[in-house]
């Protein structure tokens, strides 16, 4: 079956063409075309995304994109209905439907689905990989399995027994993981989106320099042992970066500060620090995400860890990860770095998912659609 889908929840355009085959124990998925136009050149000045200008560059791009695709014929049409930002949505939702009409004047069995954009990353990694063999994916060695969706949205930690069912066993109470690193970028003066501006200044500080604290990492209680809270951690950062007592050797360089602005302290935070800071920070948030993950993995006897969402795309968290699960002797799983973030071959893969699982979302955007 040939899918072609569309993602609009955020700031990233993106179409995708696959095609697919199997059924819900074993689907199997050939990546024909994907094009992905990100808008964070738009959205940087303001530090985030601007919801109405994520829809005004989603209208312009889908055309162009689609046209990038060229061949649309297609069996099934994917759309992302939520969550995200409902105008930007909406912008998806219409274009996939103005197709879809245009297209079943001469192809009756086209099928529209809606996708949740959730489910999205939770199955990316089932789409093909170069350095993984296909034997991995045999769902009899994966479930159950604990799967952690970490986004500039949502941090969720799930049980999952097959492709079509599972469970939440935690979430963030505040901030996303993504978020908060994207935050604390913006405190340090980095450019949006800030998670891969972290991990490479990360790469020169030292991890062990400032002892953050590790929100919610310790906690047993049955309604807390797997929820999260990064909103703490990054006003440990901002308290950090605000005490005169901590080490500011010398000024932030001139360029940088004209470019980002002052963020309300005087003093100025030599790289050294910040980097000390960054690597200080991602470890923080990583061992918490690394913990939980873990703690899950052993007391439901967990036989993989599945990672998805834009800070999977992250090649520390992915590593420790990798190394914590191995101790286990469990699998770890993981979309190509380039379908963590935002794209819709996995909108492609969901919808054919959704299609076997006969997962009907409606055709309207909602912003707060769970998993
Ligand atoms: O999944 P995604 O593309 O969009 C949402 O569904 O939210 O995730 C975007 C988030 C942003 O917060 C971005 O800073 C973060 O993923 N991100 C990263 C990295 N690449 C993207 N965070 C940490 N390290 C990265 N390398
Ligand atoms: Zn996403």
């Amino acid at each position: 079956m040939r899918i072609l889908a569309f993602e609009t929840s955020c700031d990233e355009t993106g179409v995708a063409l696959i095609e697919a085959e199997g059924g819900l124990k074993s689907p199997k998925f050939k990546i024909l075309k994907s094009s992905v136009a990100s808008q964070i050149k738009i959205h940087a000045p303001f530090g985030g995304v601007v919801p109405n200008l994520a829809k005004r560059e989603h209208l312009k791009n889908l055309p162009i994109l689609l046209k990038k695709i060229g061949n649309k014929k297609a069996d099934l049409i994917a759309v992302t209905v939520g969550p995200g930002l409902e105008p930007a949505l909406w912008t998806g939702i219409t274009f996939a439907q103005q197709i879809y009409k245009a297209e079943r004047k001469t192809n009756k069995k086209l099928k529209l689905v809606g996708v949740n954009h959730l489910e999205g990353h939770l199955y990316s990694f089932l789409l093909p990989q170069k350095t993984v063999r296909r034997e991995t994916l045999d769902v009899r060695q994966i479930f159950p399995a604990v799967a952690l969706i970490v986004s500039g949205g949502h941090t969720i930690l799930l049980l999952v027994k097959d492709l079509k069912t599972w469970k939440v066993l935690g979430e963030t109470r505040d901030d996303a993981v993504g978020e908060a690193y994207d935050k604390v970028a913006r405190l340090l003066r980095l450019p949006y989106p800030g998670g891969p501006e972290i991990e490479r200044l990360a790469k020169r500080g030292n991890p062990r320099a400032i002892e953050f604290p590790r929100p919610m990492i310790y906690d047993n209680s049955p309604d807390g042992e797997y929820d999260f809270s990064f909103s703490g951690l990054k006003t440990a950062v901002l308290y950090y970066l605000r005490d005169p007592k901590n080490p500011n050797t010398s000024e932030l360089s001139e360029k940088h500060t004209q470019k980002f602005g002052s963020f309300g302290w005087n003093s100025g935070h030599s790289d050294r620090l910040l980097a000390d800071v960054a690597a200080s920070f991602q470890a923080a948030a990583v061992e918490v995400l690394v913990k939980k993950t873990i703690k899950a993995v052993r007391e439901f006897d967990a036989q993989a860890v599945i990672l998805s969402g834009g800070v999977a795309a992250n090649q520390f968290l992915r590593a420790t990860l990798k190394k914590e699960t191995g101790k286990f002797g469990v699998n770890f799983l993981a979309a190509e770095r380039k379908y963590n973030t935002d794209n819709a071959v996995m909108i492609a893969a969901a919808g054919y998912m959704a299609y076997l699982r006969k997962k009907k979302y409606p055709l309207r955007a909602n912003g707060n659609l769970g998993i």
